[in-house]
C-alpha cells in the first residue's frame, strides 16, 4: 500500500488535498493521470450498466438535500455510528471542573491511571479507538502519549514510523487526532472518552445568507434567559436553524427514488423491470477515516436502483450479484481476491432486506468495495407516504389485457391477485460500488514488481527498507502497473527513438494526432530524452499498455516498433495497422 501511495503521488495520481496548507485528513485531489483511472472506471460502470442495456437510464441529482427527503429514508434517525467523545466536552460550560491538559518538555503528555489495570486498560482504549500507529509508552500506571502538537480542541498523536496504519501519501500520515476539548476530567474512569453513542453521519450546510453561527449565538442567549438547561437550548437552536438546514446527501440513491415518477412519465416505454442510473458525489462524516482514499468524508458513488415487481426480487437480487461479479472480474487480475460476503440479518441497513457485500482482498485484508441490496418497497413507500403521492407502477400491458377480457366476457375482473400484478410499489434492487475504492482495489489488483527479466516477484515493502521511493529501482527491480487496457489513464505512448530529431517528431506527432481522433482516448506524445528502456519503464508503472516507438527506419519503411506492457515484447508494424492493433486491444 505504501508504495502504491508514494506512485500515486510521485507519478501524479493522487494528492494529499490543500498540501501545501498543511492538508486536509481524508481529502484527496486526483492528479492528471487519477483523474483519468477515475473517468475510465466510471465510464466502464456507466458502459456495461446504461449503454449496455435497453432497460436502464441515467440521471444527475442535486447534492444538496432537503431534511424531508432524508428524514422519510430514514437517513436522519437511523444513519449513526456509535462514537465516543471526550467526557468533558459535555462538560464545555464548566471547565473550571478540570485541569487543563499539559505537554512536557519532550512533547509528551503524561497520564497518570489511579492504578495499573486502569491504565492497561485506557492504552488500549486509545489504541484501538484512535490511534492504533501513534507512540504510546506505559509504566505501571504512567502513560506518557507522544504528541506532535496540542490544538485547541484535539490532540495530535505522533505516528510510530514503522506503522502502515492509516497510510496516507502526505503531510498527514505522522500524526493521529484524538479530540479532546483541552481538558482531562481527573475523576473519569478514562482519560478521554465517554460511553459511545450514536452519531448521525450526514454533513449539515444551511441555505441561508445569515451565518449560522449568529443565529446559533442568539437562540443560545435567548434560551438561557429563561433556563439553563443543555437540551431545552438545543432544541431552541435547532428550530432556529430548521429552515434553513440542509445535507449533504449520504447516497445517491435518495435523488433516484424521488424522481421515480418524473423519469417514469418522461420515459413511458421504461417497462418493469427497469433501472435508473446514477454517477456522484456523496458525503459522510465518518468516524474513522482509513486507507487513503478508502474511507474518505467526500466520496464518489456508482449506483443502479433496479425497479421490480415484488414477485421478481429475489430473482432479480441473485441475477445482479452474478453480474456485478462478473464485471468485476473483467477488470481485476486476481479473481481469487474478490468475494462475496452476505450480510448477517443484525448488519443489514435499515432499508434492506437483505445484502450481499463485494469485497477485495486489500493489502490490510478483505473490505467491502461495492453492496448490492433488496430494498424492497422500503423507500417507494415511505416518500409516497409522506408525500401522499403514489409512487407506484402500473402495468399498461397487463391492463389492456384485463380491460379486453372484461369487454369480451361482460363481467368485471375483481381478484385481488390479478389487479396486483397490475399496479404496485416496485420493489428495488441496488448495486452500490464506491468509484474511489473500486479505483484503489483495481490500482493495488494491478501492481506488479517484476525482474529484470520481466517476471513478476514477490514483493515486499518492508525487505526494502524505509525508502520506498527508490526501493522499485534496487536490485534491478520495477514497478508494472498492470490495469486493464480500457482503464489505463494513457493507452498508447508514442515516442521518437530520439527527441531531437524533428523529421522522426513529426512522424510522432502525426501518429499521435491520427490515434487521438480515431479513437478519442488519451495518446501521449512522449519526449523525454531519456533512454528509451527508461521511457518504457515509466509507461510501465503507470499502466499504458502500449508504446510506440519511431526509429530511424520508419521515414524508410513506414513501420514503427510496438511494444505491450505485460509481455515486453515488441514487434515491428506498419503504421497502417496501429490503430487497429491498439482498437483490438482495447475491445478485449
Ligand atoms: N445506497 C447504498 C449505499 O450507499 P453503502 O454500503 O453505504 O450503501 C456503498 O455504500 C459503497 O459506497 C460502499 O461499498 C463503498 O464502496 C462506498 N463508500 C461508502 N462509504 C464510503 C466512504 N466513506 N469513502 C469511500 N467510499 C465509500
Amino acid at each position: 500500500m505504501r508504495h502504491l501511495l508514494d506512485l500515486c503521488k510521485r507519478r501524479g495520481f493522487l494528492f494529499q488535498s490543500a498540501e501545501i496548507h498543511g492538508g486536509l485528513r481524508g481529502a484527496y485531489d486526483y492528479g492528471p493521470l487519477g483523474v483519468e483511472l477515475k473517468r475510465n472506471v466510471s465510464q466502464e460502470w456507466w458502459n456495461s450498466m446504461v449503454y449496455g442495456r435497453s432497460d436502464v437510464v441515467g440521471i444527475d441529482t442535486a447534492i444538496i438535500t432537503p431534511p424531508a427527503v432524508l428524514k422519510t429514508s430514514g437517513h436522519v434517525d437511523q444513519f449513526t455510528d456509535e462514537m465516543v467523545d471526550s467526557r468533558l466536552s459535555m462538560d464545555r460550560f464548566r471547565p473550571d471542573k478540570a485541569p487543563a491538559l499539559k505537554m512536557d518538555d519532550r512533547n509528551r503528555i503524561p497520564i497518570t491511571a489511579p492504578d495499573k489495570d486502569t491504565a492497561k486498560k485506557w492504552e488500549h482504549l486509545i489504541r484501538t479507538q484512535f490511534a492504533k500507529g501513534a507512540i504510546i509508552t506505559r509504566s505501571g500506571k504512567e502513560i506518557q502519549l507522544q504528541v506532535d502538537r496540542l490544538e485547541k480542541d484535539r490532540i495530535v498523536l505522533a505516528k510510530d514510523p514503522a506503522s502502515d496504519n492509516n497510510a496516507m501519501p502526505a503531510s498527514d500520515s505522522s500524526t493521529l487526532n484524538i479530540p479532546y476539548n483541552g481538558y482531562v476530567d481527573p475523576n473519569s474512569n478514562s482519560p478521554f472518552l465517554t460511553e459511545s453513542r450514536p452519531f448521525n453521519l450526514m454533513f449539515k450546510t444551511y441555505l441561508d445568507p445569515i451565518d449560522p453561527t449568529d443565529k446559533i449565538i442568539t437562540a443560545t442567549l435567548e434560551a438561557q434567559q429563561t433556563s439553563s438547561d443543555l437540551t431545552a437550548t438545543r432544541q431552541l437552536v435547532d428550530k432556529t436553524l430548521y429552515p434553513s438546514l440542509t445535507y449533504l446527501r449520504p447516497e445517491t440513491a435518495q435523488g433516484v427514488f424521488i424522481n421515480y415518477m418524473t423519469v417514469q412519465r418522461s420515459h413511458p416505454h421504461l417497462r418493469i423491470p427497469f433501472g435508473i442510473a446514477q454517477i456522484g458525489k456523496s458525503f459522510r462524516n465518518e468516524i474513522r477515516l482509513e486507507h487513503a482514499i478508502f474511507r474518505t468524508p467526500e466520496f464518489e458513488q456508482m449506483e443502479l436502483e433496479y425497479f421490480v415487481a415484488p414477485w421478481q426480487a429475489e430473482e432479480q437480487f441473485t441475477s445482479w450479484r452474478k453480474s456485478r461479479i462478473d464485471w468485476w472480474k473483467t477488470y481485476a487480475r486476481n479473481h481469487d481476491h474478490i468475494r462475496e460476503r452476505p450480510h448477517a440479518q443484525d448488519e443489514l441497513a435499515h432499508y434492506s432486506k437483505g445484502c450481499v457485500d463485494v469485497e477485495y482482498l486489500f493489502p490490510w485484508g478483505w473490505g467491502e468495495v461495492e453492496g448490492i441490496a433488496n430494498r424492497s418497497d422500503f423507500d417507494l413507500d415511505k416518500h409516497a407516504e409522506a408525500t401522499g403521492i403514489k409512487l407506484q407502477y402500473t402495468d399498461a400491458v397487463l391492463m389492456q389485457e384485463r380491460q379486453k377480457r372484461e369487454k369480451e366476457t361482460g363481467q368485471k375482473e375483481t381478484r385481488v391477485e390479478v389487479l396486483d400484478r397490475e399496479r404496485y410499489t416496485p420493489h428495488v434492487v441496488e448495486s452500490s460500488c464506491g468509484l474511489n475504492r473500486a479505483m484503489l482495489a483495481l490500482m493495488l489488483d494491478a501492481m506488479v514488481v517484476v525482474d529484470e527479466d520481466g517476471q513478476e516477484v514477490p514483493f515486499n515493502i518492508e525487505d526494502e527498507g524505509e525508502d520506498s521511493k527508490s526501493s522499485s529501482n534496487r536490485k534491478g527491480l520495477r514497478t508494472v502497473m498492470k490495469l486493464h487496457p480500457r482503464l489505463a489513464p494513457i493507452k498508447v505512448a508514442v515516442m521518437p527513438l530520439v527527441s531531437n530529431n524533428s523529421d522522426l517528431v513529426a512522424i510522432c506527432t502525426d501518429i499521435t494526432n491520427h490515434l487521438r481522433q480515431e479513437l478519442t482516448v488519451n495518446v501521449a506524445l512522449e519526449m523525454q530524452s531519456t533512454t528509451i528502456g527508461k521511457r518504457y519503464y515509466r509507461m510501465d508503472e503507470i499502466g499504458t499498455p502500449w508504446c510506440i516507438t519511431v526509429d530511424y527506419d520508419t521515414p524508410k519503411d513506414g513501420s514503427v516498433t510496438l511494444r505491450q506492457r505485460d509481455t515486453g515484447e515488441q514487434k515491428r508494424v506498419p503504421i497502417s495497422e496501429v490503430l487497429t492493433l491498439v482498437q483490438n486491444g482495447l475491445r478485449i
